[in-house]
């Protein structure tokens, strides 16, 4: 079991925020996901001239996580410069649904470390699409 602290995992997603790609929005958010083994993957936004080719910072993290073989996510922490932090957007929390659905969520603003507020992946989408049906014709 991980012994990090949802504040260490915060702290974790502030410092990859410092290498947000974002020439576009200038919005730098930084993410951190936490395995039940006790690593820590971390993310932050690239942005696209072709704005809808974003890539927020959660799913860099859990892109590079999942093809680095790492699974059992405990913990996702999201930074960014926003009052109460940002949550993650629609399509994360679909991504989020998938592959981290027992993790639990910490967000913050970028100025205020210390104060997290903590959710849960499944309270972010509910009657999420899980599995593909089959034989769908
Ligand atoms: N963004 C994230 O990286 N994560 C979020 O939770 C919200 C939005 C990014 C995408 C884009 O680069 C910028 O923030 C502005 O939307």
């Amino acid at each position: 079991m991980a012994k990090l602290t949802p504040n260490n995992l915060i702290r974790a997603a502030a410092k990859a925020r410092l290498s947000a790609v974002a020439p576009y929005s200038k919005f730098q958010v930084g993410a951190a996901l936490l395995t039940r083994r006790g690593r820590v993957i971390t993310g932050a936004n690239v942005e696209s001239a072709s704005y809808g080719l974003t890539c927020c910072a959660e799913r860099v993290a859990l892109f590079k996580a999942l093809t680095d073989g790492q699974k059992d996510f405990i913990g996702v922490a999201v930074v960014a410069r926003v009052p109460g932090g940002a949550m993650p957007c629609g399509a994360c929390r679909q991504l989020l649904a998938e592959y981290a659905p027992d993790a639990k969520l910490w967000v913050a603003d970028s100025r205020a470390l210390a104060k997290v507020r903590a959710f849960t992946v499944r309270e972010l989408l509910p009657e999420a699409f899980l599995d593909v049906p089959e034989g769908g014709a």
